[in-house]
């Protein structure tokens, strides 16, 4: 079932652990991510980035894909389809293109514009029945080789956020997106509680899922954490099955060259990855 994310996060929050975005970049993602979460009965998020979508054709596409394919497999844990870091003109299109979830990311504006957009676009979710995540503080990563360590949100800001009716935040908490420096420092959990204690049952998003070491995973999700994104450490599953087949020189044998073939040990990595997130993350069998 394609459903907004608001009630599963709602019911994660209450019941202490946390539902995983996995962000998806294909036909085979999404085929990996929706059966892991039907075999384990958990719910799930699929998360789509404005260049995810743009690849795979736009968000029309993609939202008539996973719609057909929760049909064509029988899925019948609560799923949700999440576009991730939106701007304000994608959001738009994924609310007309039939996602069920949005994120709007206007933690790079001034905090009156981000109040301002984030208003206009909860009254269009609560009138579609949709959920919206909003963002406070920038999620650190890398680009072009510079790792930003990324910023704490202010908690006052999280609050003004979180009152404007939004379904689940995202706030800066020395995350960063991708895998993490040898150097990085760790979770600010002294802010994320001042967070959480200012934004009571609102459910917490923790983005930069990839190389969260387990036990700050779990002290996130006791310090109101629901939602936890994970991306890159999908890919590099992916990738590493493909490689490893290629190597073994199995695609030049019969007809391993077969895309079918060839792109199955990385399907497959990707779906055990995505169980045991779902492990660690407390979700199994609560769909
Ligand atoms: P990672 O790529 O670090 O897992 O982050 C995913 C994410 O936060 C998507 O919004």
């Amino acid at each position: 079932m394609l459903v907004s994310a608001q009630e599963m996060l709602q019911k994660a929050k209450a019941g202490h652990y946390a539902v995983g975005q996995f962000n998806i970049n294909n036909l085979e993602w999404t085929k990996a991510a929706l059966s892991a979460a039907e075999e384990l009965r958990s719910p799930i998020i699929l998360g789509v980035s404005e260049g995810a979508g743009k690849y795979m054709t736009g968000y029309k596409t993609v939202a008539a894909m996973v719609k057909a394919m929760i049909g064509e497999l029988n899925i019948t844990v609560p799923v949700a389809l999440h576009l991730d870091h939106g701007s304000y003109e994608g959001c738009k299109k994924c609310i007309e293109a039939g996602f069920s979830s949005i994120m709007f990311d206007g933690s790079h504006l001034p905090i009156e514009e981000n109040v301002e957009k984030t208003t206009e676009l909860v009254a269009i979710c609560r009138e579609k029945g949709m959920s919206l995540e909003a963002e406070v503080g920038s999620i650190g990563g890398e680009e072009d080789g510079v790792v930003g360590m990324g910023e704490c949100a202010d908690p006052q800001e999280c609050k003004r956020i979180a009152d404007l009716g939004v379904s689940m935040l995202a706030a800066g908490i020395g995350n960063i997106h991708g895998v993490y420096p040898e150097n990085w420092p760790g979770l600010r959990f002294d802010v994320l509680a001042d967070i959480q204690k200012l934004t009571g049952e609102l459910p917490l998003v923790l983005h930069g899922g990839t190389g969260i070491p387990d036990d700050m995973i779990k002290q996130a999700i006791s310090l109101g954490v629901s939602k936890i994104n994970v991306n890159t450490e999908c890919q590099i599953v992916f990738a590493q099955a493909t490689r490893e087949y290629i190597e073994a020189g199995k695609d030049q044998q019969g007809k391993g060259f077969d895309p079918r073939k060839l792109l199955l040990p990385g399907t497959e990595a990707i779906k055990e990855k995505v169980k045991e997130k779902m492990e660690i993350f407390g979700s199994v069998g609560k769909a």
